[in-house]
């Protein structure tokens, strides 16, 4: 890491002019900068700065050249910030962020140039940028009309039965979020739940699911006096664990609704547990109240077994990469024997996802997996229909 370094610059002296390569900002420790345009050898003051105030930034920014000259008004010291220390910052920033600093930018260049015409000398690709200003303009268009969508209650959650493969009953669903938006055309879950996830709308988003989830939790149980034993799966994600009213939440709409807190399981992936966020201590706490808390695509995260072990997990969910893979692939194989080894070995059951075929099933029903989900015997299906299949056949 280089060392900061501050220079001293006397009164009345250029510091850089406009339509040079910048290669540096800096901020100003001690003394004023006049911050100037020039046309026809005139110049126009645009700004004068003073202490703690940071200017040549721009040309790093949008990799153009210098928008404007600066030069000392008094003896100066200034610091150099280099050009590498504020790319970083630039390039770890969000893509929006990133398209808003452009834009306003570019907005500052446009009036700059009201009052001289700068040379235009593009020195930079702009394709890669235009790139992703689109993505970025994607996100932000998609993040409204989910924000819209979901004020509409264009929202639904469906239900994929999980059975026990010892009876081949259904024992359980996991409640799988749709999106019907009026237009007809479908969005997956997986482009729309990760910018909820990434966004703050995933707390009202959660808590609406949990709600959702938790009354028709009630209407199964109402309906079939057999289904006390029934349980409902709910994935969670690590922003809404984490939220400070989450276990209270959750706690008083169960009660409300007169649920037992076993027949609710919590659903996490492997990576959201990982992450450090989800306090050991609020796990502990849904453990204690009774709720099954489950590891959602087992196997594919970057677990420390330690760490996972002293996490009081009812279930594990065998990724369906794995189950995908384990009748062609040894090592696929492999991977599903020993992580079934694992749970059985810590009293936690099984559940593998995506299966599709019958050898799937039996292989796995073999291995001693307890429960079982795919299309091989059912997708997910609107409340209604999980309600049929219910009905006992005798
Ligand atoms: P840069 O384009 O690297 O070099 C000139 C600097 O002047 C620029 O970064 C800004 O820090 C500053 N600057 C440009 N335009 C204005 C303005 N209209 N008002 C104040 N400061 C400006
Ligand atoms: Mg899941």
């Amino acid at each position: 890491m280089s060392k900061a370094s501050v220079v001293p610059i006397p009164a009345n002296q250029l510091i850089f002019s406009q339509g040079e390569l910048g290669d540096k900002a800096y901020i100003i420790e001690k003394g004023r900068v006049l911050i100037y345009l020039t046309k026809d050898n005139e110049d126009f003051p645009l700004s004068i700065l003073g202490e703690g105030e940071i200017f040549g930034e721009m040309a790093i920014i949008d990799n153009q050249v210098r928008s404007a000259s600066a030069k000392t008004l008094d003896d100066c010291s200034l610091l150099v910030v280099t050009k590498d220390q504020l790319l970083e910052r630039v390039q770890s920033a969000d893509t929006v962020v990133r398209l808003l600093l452009r834009v306003l930018l570019k907005r500052l260049r446009s009036q700059n140039d009201l009052i001289v015409v700068q040379p235009k000398k593009k020195i930079f690709n702009t394709q890669k940028a235009h790139q992703e200003d689109k993505q970025a303009v994607e996100k932000i268009k998609l993040e409204a009309r989910i924000a819209n969508a979901f004020d509409n209650k264009e929202f639904v959650m469906f239900y994929q039965p999980i059975l026990d493969l010892k009876t081949e009953k259904i024992v359980a669903a996991e409640a799988l979020i749709r999106w019907f938006p009026p237009t007809g055309e479908q969005i997956s879950p997986a482009v729309f739940m990760d910018v909820v996830e990434n966004s703050s709308m995933i707390i009202p988003f959660g808590k609406w699911i949990v709600e959702k989830c938790f009354s028709d939790l009630k209407k199964i149980q109402l309906s079939h006096a057999l289904c006390h034993d029934f349980s409902i799966s709910i994935n969670i994600s690590g922003k809404q664990f984490t939220h400070i009213d989450f276990i209270n939440d959750v706690e008083s709409l169960r009660k409300r609704l007169a649920l037992e807190a076993p027949s609710i399981k919590l659903e996490m992936t492997e990576r959201v547990m990982m992450d450090g966020n989800v306090a050991l201590d609020t796990l502990l706490r849904f453990d204690q109240l009774g709720y099954k808390l489950s590891i959602d695509d087992f196997g594919t995260g970057f677990s420390s077994l330690q760490y996972l072990f002293r996490m009081p997990l009812d279930n594990i969910k065998i990724d369906r990469s794995f189950v995908r893979d384990m009748m062609k692939d040894d090592k696929a194989l492999a991977i599903v024997k020993s992580l079934i080894y694992l749970a059985q070995s810590l009293r936690m059951k099984v559940i593998a996802e995506g299966i599709e075929k019958e050898e799937e099933k039996h292989l796995l029903k073999a291995l001693g997996v307890d429960f079982a989900q795919g299309f091989l015997f059912s997708k997910a299906i609107p409340l209604e229909e999980l309600l049929k299949k219910l009905i006992p056949s005798s």
